[in-house]
């Protein structure tokens, strides 16, 4: 019997011949065709060849309406002049120097202008990288190993933090005290000791896990939106509390917001009025380009000074705060004003109504998460506020809905998560929204 994923996904293989074939030629080379698995999808991923404002062309010459903005960097849209501008001029002067250019100082200004817990940054070229020194800073600033995070989190690619990210639940134990579960083999088995998980926004059972660990604890690492569930919004009062927590206990408070940062001016630290001590960038803050960022307490960050005689952490890195980065993050920076912040919180508002509007009148057991311009489908009936909700989902249907969007003209995360941009509008919105009504319709949902 032919099943609405097998006619979704022979849709999408007669549509897209070449990148079917290329992918064939790409796995010659790299394992599964690519060397980014997170943009990996059955039964091939499309081969791009351009990005320009909302729209993405593939390598068919098909058009699609990006929601994915490369996992939420670009909020100006795909090549806004304002950045390849900035990026053409700096390439004319170079593209990498043994030694710090202007524009890394106006970078950082900016940063820690905007961003309220900053009082210093330092630039590297991953979120990854910038997870990994954060948790090191805590951990040589305190003298612990330790740290608690939340179930369902993501927070990059190093062993200390790939722990508990997708857990099979029959491995995570009780909801209420869940176990640190490695996210895949070769992980350190260190990592998985080092690390104490609880749920995001339960903030009882997180005083818990922390009170009783206080003593060996470096830090609480949390992303104030988890991405991982689907652009979930933390509870201002679970935010609130790490924080409580955290001061009475004197442990190191660091904010993932490689996302987070997106949803409002000062970053998710100013939409929540909660202040860490560390946080954790990416993304958005390199205007497209490679990039990560950490920054925070004068005290925590002098440890990586090396004026006078040496810094107690080391940090090399020979693209940190490149030229190429700088010039894109500082256009991005400064193109990102208030009133652009306001456009995306209404478009993504908006687009959250209308798709909770469209489920509501189909009858079908789908829900909507996210916050200013982020937002996520959720095909379970089940408020999903955290990772054990996100689990009741019908990855099938997700499935379903992803493909069937790509089919539609809409590019959205293989976990149908999306996020607008400064470039999309209500027409796009709208699209979208009728877009999604088609696929439920062939699903035998309308
Ligand atoms: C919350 C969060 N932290 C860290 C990272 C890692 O960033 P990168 O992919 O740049 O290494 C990601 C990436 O998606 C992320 O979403």
């Amino acid at each position: 019997m032919t099943t609405p994923l097998d006619q979704e996904i022979a849709t999408y293989t007669a549509a897209n011949p070449k990148s079917a074939s290329l992918h064939e030629k790409a796995t010659n080379f790299m394992p599964g065709g690519d060397t980014r698995n997170s943009i990996y999808w059955d039964p091939f991923p499309l081969y791009i060849t351009d990005g320009t404002g909302t729209t993405l062309t593939d390598v068919d010459g098909n058009k699609r309406t990006d929601f994915v903005n490369n996992m939420t960097t670009l909020i100006l849209g795909h090549k806004p002049a304002e950045v390849t501008q900035a990026v053409a001029e700096q390439l004319d002067h170079g593209m990498s120097f043994p030694a710090p250019s202007p524009s890394v100082v106006r970078w950082a200004e900016l940063m820690c202008e905007r961003v309220p817990s900053l009082d210093k940054v330092r630039f590297v070229n991953t979120g990854t990288e910038a997870t990994l020194n954060a948790i090191r800073a805590a951990r040589a600033f305190s003298g612990n190993q330790k740290l608690v995070k939340c179930e369902g989190a993501y927070h990059g690619n190093h062993d200390a933090i790939q722990i508990s990210v997708v857990p099979p639940l029959d491995k995570a134990g009780d909801a209420e005290s869940p176990e640190s579960v490695k996210a895949f083999p070769g992980i350190s088995e260190t990592a998985e000791d080092d690390i104490y998980i609880t749920p995001f926004n339960d903030i009882v059972t997180a005083e818990k896990v922390i009170r009783e660990h206080a003593d060996e604890l470096a830090a609480v690492i949390v992303e104030p939106v988890n991405g991982q569930c689907g652009m979930v919004p933390g509870k201002p009062e679970f935010l609130e509390g790490l924080r409580r927590i955290t001061d009475e206990l004197g442990i190191i408070l660091i904010f993932d917001e490689v996302i987070a940062f997106r949803i409002a001016y000062g970053g998710a630290q100013d939409y929540y009025g909660v202040t860490p001590d560390l946080t954790c960038f990416g993304k958005v803050v390199g205007g497209g380009m490679p990039v990560g960022a950490f920054g925070g307490r004068e005290d925590i960050m002098s440890m990586w000074d090396p004026s006078g005689g040496g810094a107690t952490v080391q940090h090399a890195g020979t693209f940190n705060g490149n030229p190429m980065t700088a010039a894109a993050g500082v256009a991005t920076l400064e193109n990102l004003t208030p009133e652009k912040y306001e456009y995306l919180d209404n478009l993504g508002e908006s687009l959250r109504t209308k798709l909770r509007a469209l489920f509501a009148e189909l009858e079908v057991p789908m829900g909507v998460t996210g916050v200013a311009s982020l937002f996520a489908l959720q095909f379970t009936p089940t408020e999903v506020v955290d990772y054990r909700t996100f689990a009741t989902n019908d990855k099938n249907m997700l499935n379903i809905m992803f493909i069937g969007l790509l089919n539609e003209g809409f590019l959205m995360s293989n976990r149908c998560a999306g996020n607008v941009s400064t470039v999309h509008t209500e027409d796009d919105v709208d699209a979208f929204v009728t877009a999604v009504r088609n696929v439920l319709k062939r699903a035998g949902y309308a």
